[in-house]
C-alpha cells in the first residue's frame, strides 16, 4: 500500500525536475489539457496578467540556447515561456476606454509575478499527472542577452516580460527525486520559531550529506572563495573561512553555494542590470509616475 492517501499527494511528493527527454511527441490534446489547467490557475483579482509562449519550433529553441541557456532545452518537444503580460490588459483598457497605470505600479507587478509562477507550476503539475515531466529554466530572465534575445526572436511587445521557461516532455530516464528540507524546517505554527544552530546543522546535513565537497590537492576553489569573502566581508573573515576549509578538508554547503556557485560578490552586482531590463520592457515601477510628482 502506498504511504500517500491519494494519487495527487503521491505525485506531488515524488515529482522531480526532468532534463532528459524522449523523442515522444506531445499530442495536441495532451498539450491543451496542460495549458487549460495552467490558464485556469488562481490569479490576483482574476486579472490573469500573463501569457504563455508555446515554443515548438526547433530553430527558435536553438536560438534560445545560443543566448546562453542550457543546451538540453532544445531536446524537449516543447518549451513554455511564462511571461508577465500587461500589453494585453493595456490594449483591453484602450478598447474599453478605462484608466491604466498597472505597468507603473509595483503592487501590480508583484501580484503579476506571483500569478505567472502559479500558472507555470500548475502546468508542471498537470504535465506530471499525464506522465510527462518538466524543468524550470530561470536563466531565461537572469542572463541579459537571453532576455533581450528572447524578446526579439519571440516578438514580445512592450509590457511583456519573460519570467521563467519550462522545458517539457516525456522522460527518457526517470529523474531522481531530490532531498528537501521537510516540515520541521520550513513550517512554523502561528509564530516564527528560530531554530538552534544544532537543528540547522542537522537539517543541512540531512539534505546535502551525500554531496559533500572534499578539497582536492591544489584546489583553486579555495582562493576563489577567499577572494569573494574578502570582497563582501573582510580579510579576517576570509582567513577564518579558508582556515576552516583547510582544517576540515571540506568546502561546506553554503561556502560552495555563495562562495562559488551563486557567488556573493557577483549576484548583487546584477541589481542595476535587472532594474534596467525590467524598465526596458516598459515597466515603470521603481519611481512615482508623473501624476504623483
Ligand atoms: C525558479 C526556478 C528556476 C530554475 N532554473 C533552472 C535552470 O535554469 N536550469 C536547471 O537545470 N534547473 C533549474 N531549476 C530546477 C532546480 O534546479 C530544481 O528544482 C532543484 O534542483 C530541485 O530539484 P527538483 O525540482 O527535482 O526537486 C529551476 C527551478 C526553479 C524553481
Amino acid at each position: 500500500m502506498s504511504e500517500y492517501s491519494n494519487e495527487t499527494i503521491k505525485l506531488l511528493n515524488e515529482r522531480a525536475s526532468l532534463r532528459a527527454f524522449s523523442d515522444r511527441k506531445i499530442s495536441d490534446e495532451v498539450m491543451d489539457e496542460i495549458l487549460g489547467a495552467a490558464t485556469h490557475s488562481a490569479s490576483g483579482g482574476n486579472l490573469q496578467p500573463f501569457s504563455i509562449i508555446k515554443i515548438t519550433d526547433k530553430e527558435i529553441m536553438e536560438k534560445i540556447v545560443s543566448f546562453g541557456n542550457q543546451s538540453f532545452i532544445k531536446t524537449a518537444p516543447v518549451n513554455l515561456l511564462f511571461c508577465i503580460d500587461f500589453y494585453r490588459i493595456k490594449r483591453m483598457t484602450q478598447i474599453e476606454k478605462a484608466p491604466f497605470t498597472a505597468q507603473k505600479a509595483f503592487p501590480h507587478f508583484w501580484i503579476a509575478f506571483q500569478d505567472t509562477m502559479i500558472a507555470a507550476q500548475t502546468a508542471c503539475i498537470a504535465a506530471d499527472s499525464l506522465g510527462l515531466g518538466s524543468v524550470y529554466i530561470g536563466t531565461i530572465f537572469t542572463i541579459p542577452e537571453s532576455l533581450e534575445g528572447s524578446v526579439e526572436v519571440l516578438e514580445l511587445p512592450e509590457g511583456v516580460l519573460p519570467v521563467v521557461l519550462v522545458s517539457m516532455g516525456y522522460p527518457k530516464i526517470q529523474p531522481r527525486v531530490a532531498k528537501k528540507y521537510g516540515i520541521s524546517t520550513l513550517v512554523h505554527e502561528n509564530k516564527y520559531r528560530k531554530p538552534s544552530d544544532e537543528e540547522m546543522k542537522k537539517a543541512v546535513e540531512e539534505k546535502y550529506l551525500s554531496r559533500i565537497l572534499k578539497v582536492k590537492g591544489d584546489d583553486t576553489r579555495i582562493e576563489k572563495i577567499r577572494s569573494v569573502c574578502e570582497k563582501v566581508e573582510n580579510k579576517e573573515f576570509a582567513d577564518e573561512v579558508v582556515n576552516q576549509i583547510e582544517e576540515t578538508g571540506v568546502i561546506s554547503t553554503f561556502q560552495y553555494r555563495f562562495g562559488l556557485h551563486y557567488s556573493a560578490d557577483f549576484m548583487p552586482s546584477m541589481n542595476e542590470t535587472f532594474v534596467e531590463m525590467i524598465k526596458r520592457r516598459g515597466f515603470e515601477i521603481f519611481e512615482n509616475p508623473d501624476f504623483l510628482k
